[in-house]
C-alpha cells in the first residue's frame, strides 16, 4: 500500500517530531515523514530533521504582513512536497479557520492533558492545581475550536502526590511519543483505505 506523505510542524525541542520519525522508520508503517516546517529557525528539531535525511523548512512567520500571508507559504510549501497529513507537534501558532478547513480531517495535533480537560496551556500546572488523580495527553483532529477536535487517542497517567510539573510533564510526554505515532498510523491508514478504493 502507498504510504501517507505527512508534515510535521513544529515550534521548539520536538520530541513527538522525533517519535514520528522513528516510527515512521518500520518499513510496514503506513506513513512516510516528508518534511518538517519550523515557524522558528532555532527549533531543535530542526536540526534532527536534516540528521535524518528529512526536509526541514522555516518559515518565519514575522517576515509576513498577517496570520493569513504566514499561513498561504505554510500551505504552499506543503501542498508543494505533496504532503496529505499535517501532524501537529508543539507548533505555538494558532491556525486560522481558512486554513485549518484546507486540510478537514487530514490534520492531528497532540496536546498535554485530557481532553476535554485542560484546553490551551499551563496543562499540568493545573492539574496539580485541581488535586487531579489523573491527567494524561490527547491526540486528535484540528477543528477550528482550541483543542476540542475528534479525540483520536487518549492515554492517562497517574498524579503522584509529589509531583512538580516538570516530573508530572515528563510522564505524559512519555505517553505522547507512545500514543502520536499509533494515532497518525490509524489515520494514514484509513486514508490510504479510501484513496485505493
Ligand atoms: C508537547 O507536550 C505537546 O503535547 C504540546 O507541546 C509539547 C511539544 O513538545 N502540544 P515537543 O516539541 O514535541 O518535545
Amino acid at each position: 500500500m502507498k504510504k501517507a506523505r505527512v508534515g510535521i510542524l513544529i515550534s521548539g525541542r520536538g520530541s513527538n517530531m522525533m517519535a514520528l520519525v522513528e516510527a515512521a522508520r518500520a518499513p510496514d508503517y503506513p506513513a512516510d515523514i516528508v518534511c518538517v516546517v519550523s515557524n522558528r529557525a532555532d527549533a531543535a528539531g530542526l536540526d534532527f530533521a536534516r540528521a535524518n535525511g528529512i526536509e526541514a523548512c522555516f518559515i518565519n512567520h514575522k517576515a509576513y504582513a498577517s496570520r493569513e500571508d504566514f499561513e498561504t507559504a505554510l500551505d504552499n510549501c506543503l501542498r508543494s512536497r505533496r504532503v496529505e497529513i499535517i501532524a501537529l507537534a508543539g507548533f505555538m501558532r494558532v491556525l486560522t479557520a481558512r486554513f485549518i478547513a484546507g486540510w478537514e480531517g487530514r490534520m492531528l495535533n497532540i496536546h498535554p492533558s485530557l481532553l476535554p480537560a485542560y484546553k490551551g496551556l499551563h496543562t499540568h500546572e493545573r492539574a496539580l492545581a485541581d488535586g487531579a488523580k489523573t491527567h494524561g495527553c490527547t491526540v486528535h483532529h484540528v477543528t477550528a475550536d482550541l483543542d476540542a477536535g475528534p479525540v483520536i487517542l487518549r492515554a492517562e497517567v497517574p498524579v503522584l502526590t509529589d509531583d512538580t510539573p516538570d516530573t508530572l510533564a515528563a510522564r505524559v510526554l512519555k505517553e505522547e511519543h507512545r500514543i502520536y505515532p499509533r494515532a497518525l498510523a490509524t489515520i494514514a491508514g484509513s486514508l490510504q483505505a479510501n484513496t485505493s478504493t
